[in-house]
């Protein structure tokens, strides 16, 4: 229908803000699209030494996939939308992320993004998969290698909720699967660095590493 169309496209123009660039540009940082890694995340703005800016920009980057998934999940059913919908407008906030239309499509790497999405998804599967995110990132302070663990278990969890918390749908399951899979093959140079030992930790600064 063309509400679904309307929310799609919605979800994927929210998703499109760039939460790294938008909060550093407001505060009179450095673009992180020129420092550290160059990727426009949270974990790339603290490298610029200022831990507001980097958490304005986990949160916010985190709640523009939370808010559309949620939406639809509260008032879908009213207008005779399903977990298909769901699906549908999570994978376009996520894309959003990656490929935003206001940056040249030249986006993150989507772990706020599809933080903010499973806790919208479901509330139980966002914070394991947070859970998982947090002791990966606390035992090895690699915030790349807690991504990579974290998204390799969403799938895993989704399922596993099927029996003890919701039921399972595979339109929620084959996003699930798809935005896992895109976060690690954004993660490819990441993975070269942790590979090879040149991964820079959580907190070390852009002049630093
Ligand atoms: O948020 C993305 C994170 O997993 C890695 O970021 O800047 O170290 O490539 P970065």
């Amino acid at each position: 229908s063309s509400v679904v169309v309307l929310l799609t496209l919605g979800a994927y123009l929210v998703g499109s803000l760039s939460f790294a660039v938008i909060v550093s540009r407001l505060m009179g940082l450095d673009d992180p699209r020129t420092y550290g890694s160059q990727n426009p995340g949270a974990t790339n703005v603290l490298r610029s030494g200022n831990k507001q800016a980097a958490v304005a920009t986990l949160l916010f980057d985190a709640l523009k996939g939370y808010f559309p998934v949620l939406l639809v999940k509260l008032y879908g059913p009213t207008f005779g939308l399903d977990d298909r919908a769901v699906a549908l407008v999570a994978i376009s906030a996520f894309i959003g992320h990656l490929w935003p239309v206001f940056f040249a499509f030249k986006g993150g790497k989507g772990v706020a993004t599809a933080a903010g999405i499973l806790f919208g998804v479901e509330p139980l599967l966002g914070a394991a998969v947070m859970g998982t995110w947090l002791i990966v990132a606390f035992f090895f302070r690699y915030s790349s290698l807690a991504a990579l663990a974290a998204s390799l278990f969403a799938p895993a969890y989704y399922l596993f909720g099927n029996q003890i918390a919701w039921q399972t749908s595979d339109a929620e399951l084959l996003a699930v699967a798809v935005m896992s899979a895109l976060l690690l093959m954004r993660h490819k140079d990441n993975i070269a660095r942790l590979v090879s030992g040149q991964e820079t930790k959580i907190g070390a600064k852009k002049d630093a590493s």
